[in-house]
């Protein structure tokens, strides 16, 4: 450990299981002296998991539904009482969408569920900034990061509405990064991560192929929850003070791979 978020304040959203990203998170952000809260949406707190971690990370929990404007507002007073300051980072670790958990082609969507997808998975991104910002709870200086995928510029068929999702966050991280960038030298970047086992990611129809595809496309091979969660304390960390308005590619080399070795292997092994 490097004490590297010794003294820094922050939120923690996203935990659900031992698998979240948002969970290995945590943890790294613990040891590496961070204090924090931890948020998920009401009906994600009834599986309970996540006080166990609060405990483990001595802190507390605050429900809050992302997409609400008033839970955001109670999010921010609770975690600044607690926290007794302002907020050093913020991790956005927020994903669903109704159409791609209910199989639904793409062809045929829903438009009321692709408007929950945008609002939970894009829009609460935003909603988050702009609360903290009116609330005046962001430190000079500080860091916030959003997860992302790939899907936002290649198309992944099954990944369904959650594509336009995630153009839509990555483009809020560049817009909100400049203003937060230009009054509180606040960054703001998307992490876009390799696929995951995680409860979102094994959503996705397909995702064992998937994951296996991805794995023999990158040369360093996909990258796991605890490397994203090493990634994202360097994005939390002082050493990153100028790195801001990106989509940081986490992936193993996969974005920047035509083809590889292990696929050319497989389809001749195929043959
Ligand atoms: N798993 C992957 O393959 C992968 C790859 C790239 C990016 N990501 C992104 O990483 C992030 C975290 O996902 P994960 O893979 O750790 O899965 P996860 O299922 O553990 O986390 C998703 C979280 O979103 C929360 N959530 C859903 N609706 C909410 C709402 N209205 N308000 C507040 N929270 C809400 C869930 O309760 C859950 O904790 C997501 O943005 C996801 O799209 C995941």
């Amino acid at each position: 450990m490097y004490n590297l978020l010794k003294g820094k304040r922050g939120i923690i959203t996203g935990a659900l299981d031992q698998n979240s990203i948002a969970w290995k998170v945590a943890q790294r952000a613990y040891a590496e002296g961070a204090t924090f809260t931890l948020t998920n949406a009401p009906v994600a707190m009834r599986m309970g998991a996540i006080n166990e971690l609060a405990a483990a990370c001595n802190t507390i929990v605050i429900p809050a539904d992302a997409t609400s404007i008033e839970d955001l507002e109670n999010l921010y007073k609770k975690s600044e009482e607690h926290l007794g300051g302002k907020l050093d980072f913020v991790l956005h670790s927020i994903g669903m969408s109704p159409n791609v958990r209910k199989k639904k082609d793409y062809g045929d969507l829903n438009y009321e569920w692709f408007l929950k997808t945008l609002d939970i998975s894009a829009l609460s991104f935003h909603k988050m900034m702009q609360v903290g910002e009116k609330l005046d709870v962001f430190a000079d200086g500080g860091s916030i990061v959003a997860l992302t995928y790939i899907a936002a510029q290649k198309v992944f068929p099954d990944y369904g509405d959650m594509a336009q999702a995630k153009a839509v966050l990555e483009s809020i991280a560049r817009s909100y990064g400049y203003r937060l960038g230009k009054a509180k030298g606040i960054r703001v970047n998307t992490i876009s991560q390799s696929p995951t086992p995680t409860t979102a990611g094994t959503g996705v129809g397909g995702f064992d192929v998937f994951m296996d595809y991805a794995d023999k496309m990158s040369p360093l091979g996909n990258a796991t929850a605890e490397d994203c969660a090493n990634y994202v304390i360097t994005l939390f960390s002082d050493l990153t003070k100028k790195v801001t308005m990106q989509n940081l590619y986490h992936d193993g080399g996969f974005s920047s791979s035509g083809i590889t070795d292990a696929i050319i292997e497989q389809f001749t092994q195929s043959k």
